[in-house]
């Protein structure tokens, strides 16, 4: 009986995995349905500039899952050495290029590259990333088109689980580029209250647990801890960290406890959130997990801009 009282009050989790299938299955269907009435291919071209080995993970994470729904991909690995203007130069050469429908340079370039420079010379039309002041600025018209991946992954998630967001509070904690910001606008968009809270917001314990959804890409493993949540709120986990530490582990995961100390002796490290997910789980009411939560969305909606950029830029229904 006590197990059972134990059981019933554990978050449910969002399934990323399951979600970012089914927009994979969907991109899919576009792809070849591209193909077979417009004999058109979409073709999404990543570079990366060093040998940075969680870049090297996601670059090709991106061109092989290109690959499996069907788009034509392109990878450029450059030394770490690359100049801002020999990088610009390959820029302005695939936003030339007829046959290239989507640009992304990967982030973090290395130091000495003018990040913001790249970035703006990226052709709007072809930024699937949306990180192009362009896009910036569409979407916080509320015109995106495309909009950057990590945080319209948050939003499918949302949506295909049925949280409602209209007349929501959400919280997001965290303000980068990246995520934080263009979350919030996403959230803003579909009618929800917006509170975006950072390292200089006061008594932010006191302004999380006002969140029905509680966004947090802060990059701290374990930050947001049970007192951060309202009871039954739903928690989206931004975050990827490593932690080697076995006392951390044994704190963070509880349950999942030895089977992470097994990660760690195998493979050096595990992934933690930015959540902290064994008090997550007795106080929220709906968690992501990590891994396994927003992560595998960021890739699958890269591919849906993709075909997004591709569709618009080739005048195609
Ligand atoms: N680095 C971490 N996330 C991202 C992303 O979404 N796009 C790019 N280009 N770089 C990243």
């Amino acid at each position: 009986m006590k197990s059972r009282a134990k059981e019933e009050s554990r978050a449910g989790i969002l399934d990323g995995a399951r979600v970012a299938e089914e927009i994979k299955r969907e991109v899919a269907g576009e792809v070849a349905r591209m193909k077979s009435e417009h004999g058109v291919r979409p073709c999404l071209v990543v570079v990366q500039v060093g040998d940075d080995p969680a870049s090297t993970v996601y670059v090709g994470s991106k061109v092989r899952t290109s690959e499996e729904l069907g788009l034509l991909s392109e990878r450029h690995a450059l030394p770490a050495d690359t100049t801002t203007e020999e990088l610009l130069a390959l820029v302005h050469q695939l936003n030339e290029r007829e046959d290239v429908d989507g640009i992304l340079v990967q982030l973090p370039l290395p130091k000495g590259i003018e990040e913001q420079r790249v970035i703006e010379a990226i052709d709007p039309a072809k930024d699937v990333d949306g990180f192009h002041p362009v896009n910036v600025g569409r979407l916080a018209l509320g015109q995106a088109v495309l909009a950057p991946c990590t945080p319209a992954g948050i939003i499918e998630l949302l949506e295909r689980a049925g949280v409602i967001i209209a007349g929501a509070h959400a919280v997001v904690v965290g303000r980068s580029q990246i995520v934080g910001r263009p979350v919030a606008q996403l959230l803003l968009q579909r009618d929800a209250t917006v509170t975006i809270c950072h390292s200089k917001t006061r008594d932010l314990p006191g302004i999380t647990r006002q969140a029905d959804i509680l966004i947090a890409a802060i990059g701290r493993p374990g930050f947001i801890r049970g007192e951060h949540i309202k009871p039954g709120a739903t928690v989206i986990d931004v975050g990827i960290n490593r932690i080697s530490d076995e006392k951390a582990a044994r704190e963070l995961f509880g349950d999942e406890a030895e089977r992470r100390l097994e990660i760690i002796a195998r493979r050096g490290s595990t992934i933690v959130g930015d959540v902290h997910p064994a008090e997550a789980d007795r106080v929220a009411g709906l968690r992501t997990p990590v891994p396994g939560g927003v992560g595998l969305l960021t890739v699958a909606m890269l591919m849906r801009n993709t075909v997004e950029a591709a569709r618009r830029r080739r005048g195609l229904s």
